[in-house]
């Protein structure tokens, strides 16, 4: 009964660690690669169907200067912390500032803690 709760415990605080981002940069690389490269580059200047997610974390929304943004995406003022990344790749489209990304989102939030984790590599 004690070694359940104690289990538990365990989940819970690794549940809330995921949440924070802690999730692991080189599985985050290998999300990224099967699920954001088609759109995303991570270079410097290089927009694809996206803009360049170069050091993305800590930025604000819609700052790349020869992007074409939604209006949706001009009007986040949300800077790109860690947890507006999760909610955002969660649910792009359900997201208000999602309309222009048509990418069905990161259901799993391991998988959302790891490509963020892998994001703030880039810088
Ligand atoms: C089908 C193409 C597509 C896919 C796949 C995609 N994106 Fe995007 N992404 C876009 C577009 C287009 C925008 C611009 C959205 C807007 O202006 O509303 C965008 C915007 C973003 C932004 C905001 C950037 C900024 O400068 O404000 C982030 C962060 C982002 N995407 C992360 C990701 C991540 C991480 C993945 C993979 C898990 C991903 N995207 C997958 C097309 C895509």
């Amino acid at each position: 009964m004690i070694g359940r709760l104690i289990i538990v415990a365990l989940l819970s605080s690794a549940a809330s660690a995921a949440f924070a981002a802690e999730g692991d940069a080189t599985a985050g690389k290998v999300v990224f690669a099967r699920t954001c490269q088609n759109c995303h580059a991570v270079e410097i200047g290089v927009n694809k169907v996206g803009p360049s997610l170069w050091n993305v974390v800590g930025r604000a929304p819609a700052s790349v200067p020869d992007f074409a943004y939604s209006d949706a995406m001009k009007a986040n003022k949300d800077v790109w912390t860690a947890t507006a990344l999760d909610a955002y790749l969660a649910d792009p489209r359900g997201d208000v500032h999602g309309v222009k990304m048509f990418f069905k989102g990161l259901p799993e939030p391991r998988d959302r803690a790891d490509v963020i984790t892998y994001l703030q590599t880039l810088r």
